[in-house]
């Protein structure tokens, strides 16, 4: 596979830092950015072991849950989709992302918030086996050694040029990959969607260097929440830059990036390389909601 493209994002600032983004979202238009990345060794693997069924979990919006339905099919799986909130059941025609995980053929479980925190007790994925005989499972947002090998080629020989690399961060795979391929020169930088400070040993247990921080300023109150401001600046991006994002995770790293620059937080003529991992399925999500509330729409 080629490289993704990298584009250059002209931002006039006073230290000249140059900011460039690789259009990881180009890969594919369902299995896009990151997802692609964690699935694909994920589903060899699957495959070398004979499944037939994948299994995974994910809350209603969940990217990695199209991601996965959608490869699922591609490949010749079943899938099963755990979702967290049992009260998504009944409200499935009005949700986009699982609307289109069940056109896919996805089957769901909806469970309680209560249960979908046991995802990683080995009872619980025992009485799961029960339920639905033999598969394949994949972990919450896709994260698994095999994800942290396909995030790792992320980044090219090339991209050793980059001063920072800056990154999304849900579940802390995709950094560790990008950490694990960058060189020590280099600071990778990774912008949380979530609030909280759990992740630092998530992504120790992982990563193989201590090249990173995480900037936790820029959750904009937690995970799916958002402020018309950053709406706005979602749009105002995609009108300069004719590049859209998504507003849980790569309008929020954007924002959060912009306003570091304005803050002179990176050094005189830093190149900066972002990943642009995708998530732009959840767009349509985002705008039912803002509609609901009568609040601005994300330009599509
Ligand atoms: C679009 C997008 N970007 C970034 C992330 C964060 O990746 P990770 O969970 O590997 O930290 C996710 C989901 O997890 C995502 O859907």
């Amino acid at each position: 596979m080629e490289p993704s493209l990298i584009q250059n994002i002209s931002f006039k600032n006073d230290k000249n830092v140059q900011l460039f983004i690789k259009r990881e979202d180009l890969i594919h238009p369902f299995i896009s950015g990151n997802k692609y990345r964690k699935l694909k060794y994920n589903i060899e693997e699957a495959k070398r072991l004979g499944k037939k069924v994948l299994l995974t979990f994910g809350g209603a919006y969940s990217n990695h849950i199209a991601a996965t339905a959608f490869s699922g099919k591609e490949n010749g799986f079943k899938t099963i989709g755990v979702i967290r909130g049992e009260e998504i059941k009944s409200k499935i025609d009005d949700n986009p992302t699982l609307q289109f995980a069940k056109s896919c053929g996805m089957q769901f479980l909806f469970v309680t918030r209560e249960d979908y925190r046991k995802k990683s007790n080995i009872d619980y994925v025992a009485n799961l086996k029960l339920k639905f005989g033999d598969f394949y499972l994949i972990p919450e947002g896709g994260t698994n050694t095999l994800a942290i090998q396909g995030c790792e080629e992320i980044l090219v020989e090339k991209d050793a040029e980059y001063d920072f690399i800056c990154t999304c961060v849900g579940t802390g795979g995709t950094i560790s990959g990008i950490i694990n391929a960058s060189n020590e020169e280099q600071k990778i930088l990774g912008f949380p969607a979530l609030k909280g400070d759990f992740l630092n040993g998530d992504i120790r247990k992982f990563a193989k260097r201590n090249n990173w921080e995480l900037i936790r300023d820029y959750h904009f109150g937690g995970y799916g929440k958002i402020k018309p401001e950053l709406i706005a600046f979602i749009n105002a991006f995609k009108k300069t830059y004719g590049i859209p994002l998504d507003p849980i995770y790569t309008g929020k790293m954007l924002y959060g990036i912009f306003d570091l620059v304005k803050q002179n937080f990176f050094e005189q003529n830093a190149k900066i390389l972002i990943i642009h991992t995708g998530g732009l399925q959840g767009i349509a999500g985002m705008n039912k909601k803002l509609k609901q509330k009568n609040l601005s729409l994300i330009d599509v």
